[in-house]
């Protein structure tokens, strides 16, 4: 035989087999041939192994491990120390690094876009008065010269009248400096339910100024509050597709420092998913993310401007429809069945009929998505497992079924769910329906739930964390409303204190409604494994195991055992995508 045919048939054998293993189809390939000794030298030359000090999977194969390989972006294998020593063939791994792995955080509820526009404006959290108010928007304004044109206005947010003496801002307040003049400025208060304006944005404005629109207030010049606020932001000239670019990019910068590897993105309109689908490619897009549709118009039928899918790299998927079925609790939005405590003449308001919410929720699930429903009050929830129980009892044949029909197919979830009527609560256990909860939003609330409430409303009904446990509850953080911090969200819902003050309403350690409390483990897979659920994406998300998307944390301290005062001080030391390191902490 000539010796290139010899070489030809030696070759072809390796070139398929590295075709096939970079495919990933070493997954099916039999347990005997990966055993093979060959076989693992082989196999070592497309596998990173890495190795901690521990790593816990979540998994209930095998929960607690120290090494794991990756291949093709997802773990090929998870395995304890032990068995390197064995095998000479991972030579390749010197030694174990030190750390503590964890499956990458997902948050179950939070807003990507708005996000990163939180990010590019002037930070005036914590600020003491208004002259630290004005020497940050001065900072501000040095370095980012561009800002404040009538196409691209000045935004912050974070304010407090408060802190200025108990005085609301005016306009002249923002003509700061001669670099000030004529700038386009609007900076939200702390509670983004006012917004405070400069003299060119009231310019715009017709004068004199049309009646304030009924809940809305203009409590001093180029002060706008509440539903007054629309009379400003129809003005305000939406970012364009670079800077929406710009906000996801930096969205996701600053989500990776903190642990998370992906999000639930809480209402996405069209564009935005055609927007989103065109970086979901690109390199620095490290954010996995599953997006709930939302039509142009709120609480439509729109299926014809969306579809269902996923990115063959994992990074993006849609399949879950946003509904609204109500407002907030602090703005007695919320739509309730018996009148709020502090207001007896009113039970907040629906944004949708029954009628309307039940026949689009069956619209939705019959071209196959998901139903995400928007709920706070516990009429709104009443609404929304109505709008459920109506439709599994419509798509699934068999009536005594229709929990296994929502696992199955479903999983309709109710987002935020926060005060559910116990009879709710239990056709919530019936069907299996998923609550989406945000627990920083029980500790930044609970200074007004209970008045909203009452006391017997507010224990029976509001805030349930480890009542609702066996539905599973997927947790986040709705940000930008709240910090993106999952440790934060971690802290509160382990300990019903603000991860703020570290206290309760009364100032102590004892939590608010500590019975509500849940344990770290279980923190832990409401950001992980039940958001994965919750996406459909179990198995691959949230969790350490063969076939998983290789994305792990890596911490300084196990999370068991840790004092809880610490959890909400937690950082990360790295952060890993796809098996691609995103974020690695200064220092390390
Ligand atoms: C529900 O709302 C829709 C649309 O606003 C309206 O057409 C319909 O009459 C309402 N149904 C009821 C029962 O109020
Ligand atoms: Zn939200």
């Amino acid at each position: 035989m000539p010796a290139h045919t010899i070489l030809f048939w030696v070759t072809l054998p390796v070139l398929l087999g590295v075709i096939l293993y970079q495919i990933g189809l070493q997954t099916l390939l039999p347990a005997s041939i990966h055993e093979y000794a060959g076989f693992k030298v082989f196999r070592s030359l497309f596998e990173d192994t890495h190795c901690y000090t521990s790593v816990t999977t979540l998994s209930s194969g095998l929960p607690n491990a120290e090494c794991f390989s990756v291949s093709n972006g997802r773990f090929s294998r998870v395995f304890e120390y032990d068995l390197i020593k064995q095998d000479s063939s991972f030579d390749a791994v010197k030694d174990a690094r030190a750390g503590h792995v964890y499956p990458g955080l997902w948050d179950g509820h939070g807003h990507l876009v708005q996000y990163g526009e939180l990010l590019n404006s002037v930070n005036l959290f914590g600020s003491e008065s208004m002259a630290e108010v004005q020497d940050r928007l001065v900072q501000y304004k040095a370095d980012h010269p561009e800002e404040g044109t009538n196409q691209h206005w000045m935004r912050g947010v974070g304010w407090d009248q408060a802190k200025f003496n108990s005085n609301w801002p005016t306009t002249s307040d923002l003509e700061i400096n001669e670099a000030f003049k004529g700038q386009y400025v609007m900076l939200d208060r702390v509670d983004v339910h006012c917004i405070w304006v400069s003299d060119k944005v009231l310019d715009l404005l017709p004068s004199p100024l049309p009646e304030v629109p009924a809940g809305g207030e203009i409590v001093a010049k180029g002060v706008f509050c509440d539903n007054a606020m629309e009379m400003v932001l129809e003005h305000y000239p939406k970012p364009g597709k670079d800077r929406k670019t710009k906000f996801v990019k930096d969205a996701m910068d600053e989500l990776n420092k903190l642990g998370i590897v992906g999000m639930h993105d809480a209402g996405v309109v069209p564009s935005e998913l055609m927007l989103y689908e065109e970086l979901s490619d690109d390199k620095d897009w490290t954010v996995r993310v599953n997006a709930m549709i939302e039509c142009d118009a709120r609480n439509t039928f729109c299926p014809h401007d969306v579809k269902k899918f996923s990115t063959p790299n994992g990074k993006f998927h849609v399949r879950s429809v946003k509904l609204f079925g109500d407002g907030a609790l602090g703005s007695w939005g919320s739509a309730m069945i018996d009148p709020y405590s502090d207001k007896e003449t009113s039970t907040g308001s629906l944004l949708v009929n029954a009628t309307v919410l039940s026949s689009l929720t069956h619209n939705w699930a019959a071209e196959g998505y998901q139903v995400n429903i928007h709920a706070i009050g516990d009429h709104a929830n009443r609404l929304a497992v109505d709008a459920f129980e109506i439709t599994l009892k419509l798509q699934c044949p068999e009536i005594t079924k229709l929990k296994r029909c929502q696992q199955e197919k479903f999983r309709f979830r109710i987002e935020h769910a926060q005060i559910i009527h116990p009879d709710d609560q239990r056709r919530m256990f019936e069907l299996g329906i998923i609550p989406s909860i945000q627990p920083t939003h029980a500790t930044s609330d609970m200074g007004y739930a209970e008045s909203r409430l009452g006391k017997q409303r507010t224990a029976d009904e509001a805030y349930r964390m480890r009542s609702l446990l066996p539905l599973g509850p997927v947790l986040g953080s709705d940000f930008p409303v709240e910090p993106a911090n999952i440790f934060e969200g971690m802290y509160a819902a382990t300990t019903r204190r603000s991860p703020r003050t570290g206290l309760d309403l009364s100032g102590g350690k004892i939590g608010w409604y500590p019975e509500e409390t849940l344990t770290v483990e279980d923190a832990l897979k409401g950001f992980t494994t039940n958001p994965a659920y919750g996406a459909f994406l179990d198995g691959k998300a949230g969790v350490i195991q063969e076939g998983a998307w290789a994305d792990w944390i890596v911490l300084d301290e196990p999370l068991e055992g840790l004092d809880l005062e610490d959890l909400r001080k937690v950082t990360v030391r790295e952060t890993w995508v796809g098996g691609e390191l995103v974020y690695q902490r200064p220092g390390h």
